[in-house]
């Protein structure tokens, strides 16, 4: 299978960035997938963003499946984080981040309320692996559509910020991190959430990846969606079958499109990729 490579001139400019603007905030707020709510974070993001506090939110949990966001949440929170599950295309998002904010700043802001600071507002930077929707949020959170802020490289001289409410003010450039790529599973888990180029992995691949989850994870999905086919064949085998059926011919582009499009819009309906303590795939 492919390997993607990233190169490290992008890797270090794009961590310098974010630590540059750490001095500038609060707290960080790191998206991830709720699909894949380890996959979709930076391999080295603890490095990266170290001592200042943080606020995961799992995005996308409305294409997640609840079940295990749940026991994502609990692992996250075991371990000392602060997590949140929102679905950014929601206003409620909005009202759901500003309160977790406060809750996991409310000691900082005690304190220096103590020693008769008052802090204005809480500042905070977005950041994430491509995709991930920082836009979207940062256009929930500041209340109206921002131009194109996920394209604008670096950050401008001079912050920027957004304001949300009287509380909450964005830096107006989120942090672009790059996504894991430790082993060949997270690679196609990516792919098949759309976390990364089509062109970076063969969509043949990606959607037998996507074909033998959904078998071992979901398989009344399939045989609702795709009636009459074979649960105890193998993927290539069911992919062949689904192809002819769906009048393709021997088009298998067509069919790794339509399926991988569907999984992507949830119209085969929710599901996690990740899961609490292994992948599912025998990698602890
Ligand atoms: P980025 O800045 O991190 O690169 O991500 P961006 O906000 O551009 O979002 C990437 C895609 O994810 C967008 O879809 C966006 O609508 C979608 N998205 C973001 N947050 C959520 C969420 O919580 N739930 C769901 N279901 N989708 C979300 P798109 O198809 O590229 O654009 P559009 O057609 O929706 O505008």
């Amino acid at each position: 299978m492919a390997t993607i490579q990233w190169f490290p001139g992008h890797m270090s400019k794009a961590r310098r960035q974010v630590q540059e603007n750490l001095k500038f905030v609060d707290f960080v707020t790191v998206l991830a997938d709720a699909r894949l709510p380890l996959s979709s974070q930076n391999p080295m993001l603890s490095k990266i963003i170290g001592e200042k506090p943080r606020l995961l939110l799992l995005n996308k949990a409305d294409l997640a499946d609840s079940r295990y966001t749940k026991e994502w949440i609990a692992y996250f929170q075991e371990q000392g984080n602060h997590v949140v599950a929102v679905n950014s295309k929601e206003q409620a998002a909005a009202q759901k981040v500003t309160a977790a904010a406060n809750k996991l700043m409310a000691e900082k802001l005690a304190k220096k309320h103590e020693r008769g600071v008052e802090k204005e507002s809480l500042r905070t930077m977005i950041i994430g692996i491509p995709n991930v929707g920082k836009s979207t949020l940062m256009n929930r959170l500041a209340g109206k559509k921002i131009a194109t802020v996920g394209n604008r490289p670096g950050v401008t001289k001079g912050q920027q910020w957004l304001r949300t409410n009287k509380h909450l003010e964005i830096l107006d450039t989120p942090g672009i991190l790059w996504p894991k790529f430790d082993d060949e599973h997270t690679g196609l888990k990516m792919a098949l959430t759309g976390a990364i180029k089509d062109s970076l992995l063969p969509m043949d691949d990606v959607t037998i990846f996507g074909i033998n989850h959904f078998k071992t994870y979901y398989p009344e999905r399939l045989a609702e969606r795709f009636k009459g086919v074979n649960l105890e064949a193998d993927a290539p085998e069911i992919i062949m079958d689904l192809t002819q059926k769906l009048g393709f011919r021997d088009d298998y582009d067509r069919f790794y499109d339509l399926f991988i499009r569907e999984v992507r819009s949830g119209k085969l309906g929710t599901y996690t990729l990740d899961f609490v303590g292994a992948d599912g795939y025998g990698n602890d």
